[in-house]
C-alpha cells in the first residue's frame, strides 16, 4: 500500500475539460426509457438529481467502471456498497463460477448458506439469521417479526434514514413532533403509515416524547447504525446507546439497520466502532450489500429468543423462493472471508488521502464542505456547518454539488449522481484510482464553487 503523500500537490487546475462521449449511453438510455419507467431499475440512477444522461456500464473490474461507449471511471459507488473488494475480484469470481457449474437454485438447504450464517454470527451481534434477497425484505421482515414477538404495533424510525421501499417506512414526519407519520409518496395508504412515528436523527428528548406518548404499544425502533442515506451523519457519542437502552426500558425492540454500514463501515459494522465500546446491543440487525458480494442477498438476525417466534420455529411468518440462494451465499461468503482488517486498514487509508485531498482543493476553491465519515464510508456534504439530522442534511448546496459530479465524471470519477450518498471506495482502489480521484479535484472544486456563486449558494 502506501500512497504518496504529495498526491494533490501533483494537481494543476486546467481551465477546462471537454465532455467524454456518451453517445452509446444516450442511444441505451433512449431504447431503455422506451421500456421501463425512467429508463432505470431504481430511481437514483436515471441522474434525475445531476441532470445529463446515466452512463451504461459494460465492465468493471477493481476500481474502475468502462462505459459503453469505451471511456473508464474510477468507482466511487461500488455498486451503492457492495463491493467491498472491487469488481470482479479473483476469488470470488472464481468461487461464483464453480458454484454456478453445480446448479443455481434448488429451493432446499444448502451447505454455503450455513457457512455465510456462522461466519455473520461470528462478527455481528446476532446469535441467529435468517436470509432473504434485498435489504427492503430484510427491514419488512423485521419489523414483522418485533410486531410479532412484542404483540404491539407502533414503530419509531427516524427521518433521512432510508430502510428500502417498504409502505410502513415510506412515511414522512407528521405534524407535530410525535403525532403518526404521513405517506412519502402516493401509493401508500395512510393505514400503513398510521403506525409509524418519524422523529429528528440524533434527537434524545424527541425519541423519549414518543415513548411516553405511546406507553406500552411501541414494537421497536429502527435506525440505521450510522446514517448513510441523507449522506454520512453518524450518531452523536452515546445516541445508540441511548436509544438501546430506552427501548430496553419500554420493552421495545432495537432493530439496527446495517444494510448500508454492515462489513462495510468496519469488519464488524457500526457495531464494530461504536457498539462494541459503548455496550450497546441491538434486538434484531439487517444486513444487506457487503454479505452479498454483489449479489442479491440481504439478511435479518438477532437474539435467539426473538428470532424463535419465526416461522418455522415461532408463529411469525417469512419466507422465500430464493432466500439463501447457493450462488448469491457462496458471493457472500467468499467476500466476507476475505474482508480481513488489512482490506479496511487498506480503504481507510486511500479514504484519507480522497478526504485530505477535498479538505485542500474546496478550501482553495472557496467551496463551503463538511466532510463526515463512519469507518471506512464518508460523504461531503456543500455547506459550512457539521449535519446531525435531515433538517440540517439539506442545507447542501445541490446546485454546487450538480457542478461539481459533472466536472468530476468529465474527469473520469464516477461519483454518486445525489448529494445525499454515501462515497464508497474499495480494496482495489490502489495508487492510479485514488492519484485519479485526486487530480480530478481541483478543477472540479473550482466549476462549483462558480457554480455555486452564480445561485448565491447556501
Ligand atoms: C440502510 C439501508 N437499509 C435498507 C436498504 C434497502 O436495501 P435494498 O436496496 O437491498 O432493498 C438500504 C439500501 O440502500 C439501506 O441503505
Amino acid at each position: 500500500m502506501g500512497f504518496r503523500a504529495d498526491l494533490s500537490e501533483n494537481a494543476g487546475v486546467p481551465d477546462d475539460i471537454s465532455p467524454l462521449s456518451a453517445a452509446a449511453s444516450e442511444a441505451l438510455f433512449a431504447r431503455a426509457k422506451a421500456v421501463t419507467p425512467g429508463g432505470v431499475n431504481s430511481p437514483v440512477r436515471a441522474f434525475n438529481a445531476v441532470g445529463g444522461t446515466p452512463r451504461f456500464i459494460r465492465e468493471a473490474k477493481g476500481a474502475w467502471l468502462t462505459d459503453v461507449d469505451g471511456n473508464d471511471y474510477v468507482d466511487l459507488i461500488c455498486s451503492w456498497g457492495p463491493m467491498l473488494l472491487g469488481h470482479a475480484h479473483p476469488e470470488v469470481q472464481a468461487a461464483v463460477l464453480e458454484a454456478v457449474t453445480r446448479g443455481t437454485s434448488y429451493g432446499t438447504p444448502t451447505t454455503p448458506e450455513v457457512e455465510l450464517a456462522e461466519e455473520i454470527v461470528s462478527r455481528a451481534p446476532v446469535e441467529k439469521v435468517r436470509f432473504v434477497s434485498s435489504g427492503t425484505e430484510a427491514t419488512m421482515s423485521a419489523i414483522r417479526l418485533a410486531r410479532g414477538f412484542t404483540g404491539r404495533d407502533v414503530i419509531l424510525k427516524f427521518a433521512g434514514n432510508y430502510h428500502g421501499h417498504v409502505d410502513s417506512l415510506l412515511a414522512s414526519a407528521g405534524s407535530g413532533l410525535v403525532t403518526h407519520a404521513i405517506p412519502g409518496t402516493p401509493g401508500v395508504p395512510e393505514s400503513s403509515t398510521e403506525l409509524t412515528v418519524v422523529l429528528p436523527y440524533n434527537d434524545r428528548a424527541a425519541v423519549t416524547a414518543a415513548f411516553a406518548e405511546y406507553q406500552g404499544r411501541v414494537a421497536c425502533l429502527i435506525t440505521e447504525a450510522s446514517p448513510g442515506n441523507m449522506g454520512v451523519v453518524p450518531p452523536e457519542p452515546g445516541f445508540n446507546q441511548f436509544l438501546s437502552e430506552t427501548c430496553t426500558s419500554n420493552g421495545a425492540l432495537f432493530i439496527s439497520d446495517e444494510v448500508m454500514t454492515g462489513f462495510r463501515a468496519s469488519n464488524q459494522g457500526q457495531w464494530g466502532l461504536d457498539g462494541k465500546h459503548e455496550g450497546w446491543t441491538p434486538d434484531l440487525v439487517t444486513f444487506g450489500k457487503v454479505m452479498g458480494g454483489g449479489f442479491p442477498a440481504a439478511a435479518f438476525g438477532g437474539r435467539a429468543d426473538v428470532m424463535a417466534s419465526l416461522s418455522p420455529d415461532g408463529p411469525v411468518y417469512q419466507a422465500g423462493t430464493l432466500s439463501g440462494n447457493p450462488v448469491a451465499t457462496t458471493a457472500g461468503l467468499t467476500t466476507l472471508r476475505l474482508a480481513t482488517d488489512e482490506v479496511y486498514a487498506h480503504i481507510t487509508e486511500a479514504a484519507d488521502v480522497v478526504k485530505a485531498a477535498i479538505e485542500e482543493s474546496f478550501t482553495k476553491a472557496g467551496l463551503p464542505h463538511v466532510i463526515q465519515s463512519t469507518g471506512t464510508m464518508f460523504s461531503v456534504f456543500f455547506t459550512d456547518r457539521p449535519v446531525r439530522n435531515f433538517d440540517e442534511a439539506k442545507t447542501t448546496d445541490e446546485t454546487a454539488y450538480k457542478a461539481f459530479f459533472h466536472a468530476m465524471l468529465d474527469q473520469g470519477v464516477y461519483l454518486p449522481p445525489s448529494a445525499y450518498e454515501a462515497w464508497f471506495l474499495s480494496s482495489a482502489h490502489d495508487e492510479r484510482a485514488v492519484a485519479q480521484i485526486v487530480e480530478a479535484l481541483p478543477y472540479a472544486a473550482d466549476v462549483a464553487a462558480k457554480a455555486q456563486s452564480i445561485t448565491g449558494g447556501e
